[in-house]
């Protein structure tokens, strides 16, 4: 099944260069509705990963599957000495590669209509881009040889997927021990996007039971994981300048535990 991603990217690299990019040119405009702080997803998101970091961990190496625009890929070369985004969209991979080389990009805000306000994505000096690496795959058949790592994040794309359990089991097989993995989703299962046979959750199962992906997820990962925490953070899509998507995401944080390889 073809990525919806794919198909519509063109329509979709302003909703995510806004979301990863243009929070100091969106946030204050309804900030009396909208407080800024549901701009930030990306860095709150980094901030958690950075938080549960254990420096125990020798392989300095991250993964951000599902990159899409590199917000939180280019986050991680702070604390990573090399990063490996991921995302099956060319346009989204080609905006990263745009960033990495020139350190900052233009993108646009739909204002009205056709009518677009031009922003400035930009990367700060303190981050050495050349850590950063993408790839255009799909995240669930990866390199063979993309190796270990200290760190994976998966954000807002597991539910997003056509197989959600074959990535999620895959997570604590690319890690080291004590390598961290942090799974953010809204779990809103659609079946534009994963066939109803795969949802993680959002059904009730043939002993009437009611399955959330939340809990799938806590169950699979814990087999081979510790949770670390489990936080709810919003973010906003801005699809025009009055239309605007309200999301709010769990962002479960865990640690490979060497107890349980
Ligand atoms: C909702 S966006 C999330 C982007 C980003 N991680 C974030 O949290 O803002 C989902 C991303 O996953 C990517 N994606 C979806 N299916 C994929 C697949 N099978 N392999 C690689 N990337 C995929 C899409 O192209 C898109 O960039």
């Amino acid at each position: 099944m073809e990525s919806q991603y794919v198909k519509k990217h063109m329509a979709w690299l302003n909703l995510f260069t806004g979301m990863h990019y243009g929070a100091r040119y969106l946030k204050n405009r309804w900030s009396e509705f909208l407080p800024a702080e549901n701009f930030e997803f990306v860095e709150k998101v980094s901030k958690l990963l950075f938080a549960s970091v254990n420096e125990t961990c020798t392989n300095k190496r991250a993964l951000d599957l599902g990159c899409c625009v590199g917000g939180i890929t280019f986050n991680l070369a702070a604390k990573f000495e090399e990063v490996i985004g991921i995302d099956c969209c060319k346009g989204f991979i080609e905006f990263c590669e745009e960033l990495k080389k020139n350190g900052k990009a233009t993108i646009y805000s739909t204002e009205e209509g056709d009518l677009d306000e031009e922003m400035m994505a930009e990367i700060p000096e303190s981050i050495d881009r050349s850590m950063c690496s993408f790839i255009l795959g799909d995240v669930q058949a990866l390199p063979s040889d993309i190796g270990m790592f200290g760190c994976v994040v998966i954000s807002n794309v597991i539910g997003r997927l056509e197989d959600p359990m074959k990535v999620l089991r895959s997570l604590p097989e690319l890690l080291d021990d004590y390598g961290i993995c942090v799974i953010a989703s809204p779990h809103n299962p659609s079946e534009d996007f994963t066939p109803k046979e795969n949802w993680l959750g959002g059904f009730l199962n043939k002993d009437g039971q009611t399955m959330k992906a939340s809990q799938t997820i806590k169950d699979i990962l814990s087999e081979k994981m510790e949770l670390i925490q489990s936080v709810e953070i919003p973010f906003v899509l801005q699809y025009q300048a009055r239309e605007i998507g309200f999301i709010i995401s769990e962002v479960q944080a865990w640690v490979k535990s060497p107890q349980k390889s």
